[in-house]
């Protein structure tokens, strides 16, 4: 299992955490070529302009050997109603095949928002399971849903 995520405050990461803690496999940070700004206001427009413009962000992450893994846990916050643009870099990179990708966000409150509608078109052919989403204030402290979830899906036993 391959658990790749996004996160720019740690939020994201603390569920990549939870979630690997319970099942283990592979983790990887999905890292830009240019770091986002550190100023949240700079920042906040910095995404918009990206989203607005369709923008493909570069990225400095390399997946070795994606066709390795069957299921792929994708994690991302929430920027503007979608996944960040990097992900669409990287889910227009890689080819993930019929695998089956399992997402999770956080968010302040618009959960998926249009992500799970994205990741269809830029994986048609991937089984997109259940996905986990959970406020970035209580990220840190989502451990008992996660394992909820994860018992869901199978992939953890009582
Ligand atoms: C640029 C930007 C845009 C955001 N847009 C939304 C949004 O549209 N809806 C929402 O619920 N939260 C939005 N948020 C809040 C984040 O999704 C939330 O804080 C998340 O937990 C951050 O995750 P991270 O710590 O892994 O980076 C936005 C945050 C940023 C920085």
């Amino acid at each position: 299992m391959l658990i790749l995520y996004f996160s720019r405050s740690g939020n994201t990461r603390a569920v990549a955490e939870q979630i690997h803690g319970r099942i283990g496999g592979q983790m990887i940070e999905l890292k830009t070529v240019v770091p986002y700004p550190a100023d949240y206001d700079a920042l906040v427009e910095q995404a918009q302009r990206e989203q607005k413009s369709n923008a493909r962000p570069r990225i400095a992450t390399e997946i070795p050997n994606l066709e390795k893994y069957d299921i792929i846990f994708i994690g991302f916050p929430n920027w503007w109603g979608t996944m960040p643009m990097p992900l669409f870099t990287l889910l227009e990179k890689y080819d993930v095949g019929n695998r089956s990708i399992i997402p999770f966000c956080t968010h302040e409150g618009s959960r998926f928002g249009r992500s799970r509608r994205d990741i269809e078109t830029l994986c048609p052919r991937a089984r997109l399971l259940e996905g986990f989403e959970a406020r970035g204030s209580r990220a840190a402290g989502a451990q008992e849903n996660v394992d909820a979830w994860l018992r869901r899906l199978g992939l953890l036993n009582a």
